[in-house]
């Protein structure tokens, strides 16, 4: 029987190669990664995953032009306009990660919005990481931590104890790590979280990543024989 990750997460990478491949501008790309997006999504709660962890912004790509920026920041509202109504029936929740005061009010307002409604849902969650760092994450999550040891909230911390404070709190354990088009790097994503997933690499641009490609990825990560600096048992 094949197994289902709990906890997948995806850094949705190639929007603009294959915009380009395809003679269109790269906000084109953009454009159907999201529509990507609702697609992987209710495949990944019929699937039966517990949790998916998209990488939509990293605190990098605010490198990129002030026009792409934009863009990219207005998607929300495409998204949750075009399938809040579809998510909820699916009863699906979500959720979100990353400094949210850095996100340009409209897309923050639509996002808590979103979150706010679908709070109560028992179905998959949906964590759209935005305007997510690890390194930044690991940093507010030791600050915070040196102030409960100060205040006298905690006076041990252990690994379990640790992984509260960051931003996958409350979320189950990442089983499997995805990356599409052909990169082969973590660019600031999970690195803590990562520490035992299995990571699987697909050559897919995201808009053209479908149910087949996630099928063959969920494939690779059933025939990983994970030891977690164990042995093998049999
Ligand atoms: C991923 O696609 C989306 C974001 C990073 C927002 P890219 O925009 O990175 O596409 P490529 O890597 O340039 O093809
Ligand atoms: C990672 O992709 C970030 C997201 C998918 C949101 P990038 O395209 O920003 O990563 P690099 O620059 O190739 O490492
Ligand atoms: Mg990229």
């Amino acid at each position: 029987m094949i197994k289902i990750p709990e906890h997948i997460a995806i850094i949705m990478d190639g929007n603009g190669r294959w915009a380009k491949a395809k003679g269109k501008v790269r906000t084109e790309g953009h454009y159907q990664g999201v529509k990507n997006v609702r697609d992987t999504a209710i495949y990944a709660n019929e699937l039966g995953v517990k949790c998916l962890t998209l990488y939509a912004f990293s605190t990098e790509n605010w490198k990129r032009p002030e026009d792409e920026i934009n863009y990219i920041m207005s998607l929300p509202k495409v998204f949750f306009a075009s399938y809040l109504k579809e998510l909820m029936e699916k009863n699906i929740r979500i959720r979100m990660m990353g400094e949210i005061e850095r996100i340009p009010e409209n897309a923050r307002r639509i996002f808590l919005d979103a979150i706010e409604k679908t709070k109560n849902n028992t179905g998959m969650t949906l964590n759209f990481a935005l305007n997510y760092g690890s390194r930044r994450e690991i940093v507010l999550a030791a600050r915070k931590y040196a102030e409960d040891v100060k205040n006298g909230r905690i006076n041990d911390i252990d690994e379990n104890g640790f992984a509260e404070y960051l931003m996958t709190d409350s979320l189950p354990e990442i089983e499997l790590l995805i990356r599409t088009s052909g990169e082969k790097r973590l660019s600031n994503f999970l690195l803590y979280q990562l520490a035992y997933s299995e990571m699987v690499f697909s050559e897919v641009y995201w808009p053209d990543f479908d149910y087949k490609e996630f099928d063959r990825c969920i494939d690779e990560f059933n025939h990983r024989k994970r030891r977690y600096g164990g042995l093998d048992e049999s």
